[in-house]
């Protein structure tokens, strides 16, 4: 590993847990996430804070099954700034996704899924060791680790962030059409 753990820096804090994925050990179809929120520091399992909630509704609606599926994120901690009583996430930056990369391809070879879904920009560098363009390149199945098919997507959050409804749901069909496309290829 090229990167050491650091202790947290005076400027965000680390979570308690380490989040580690959760599915099927086989499961033919996984998906990557970013890292860890609030909710799921406190719970211990991936995907379910809001942006779990968003993402099951979309599995749901793509006619997946959450349950058949492995889900992780590509940084297995919540990195956060503490504001008073609120813990407000801070997105990892590429030395978090450097030092938790050989964990999350270690992962990818154990559960040698069928194909690898990429919710947004971390996951997707995780998974490839490099930054791509999402918003460009969503939508397409692109080679993944040891040439395994990923499926390139946005992350939920983006879509909880999106200010306008009518945009949300535009966005949010999109992104379960993106799923459908996965579960086509899978199942
Ligand atoms: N966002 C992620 O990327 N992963 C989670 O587990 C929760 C929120």
């Amino acid at each position: 590993m090229s990167h050491t753990p650091q202790p947290p820096t005076a400027s965000w804090a680390a979570g308690h847990t380490t989040v580690l994925g959760e599915g099927p050990p086989q499961a033919p179809l996984m998906l990557v996430g970013e890292q860890p929120g609030d909710a799921e520091d406190r719970q211990g399992r991936p995907f379910v804070g809001p942006a779990g909630r968003l993402l099951d509704r979309a599995l749901l609606a793509a006619g997946l099954d959450r349950a058949a599926c492995y889900l992780t994120n590509a940084v297995k901690h919540f990195k956060f700034t503490q504001r008073g009583a609120r813990r407000i996430h801070q997105k990892p930056d590429s030395g978090d996704i450097a030092l938790y990369r050989p964990f999350l391809l270690r992962e990818v070879d154990a559960v040698a899924p069928r194909l690898i879904v990429a919710l947004g920009a971390t996951a997707a560098q995780g998974l490839l060791g490099r930054k791509i363009g999402v918003l460009k390149l969503r939508g397409q199945f692109l080679s993944g680790p040891d040439d395994r098919p990923m499926l390139l997507t946005v992350h939920p959050s983006f879509l909880l962030r999106l200010p306008d409804p009518a945009m949300q749901e535009e966005e949010y069909q999109r992104f379960v059409r993106e799923l459908a496309l996965a579960k086509g290829r899978v199942f």
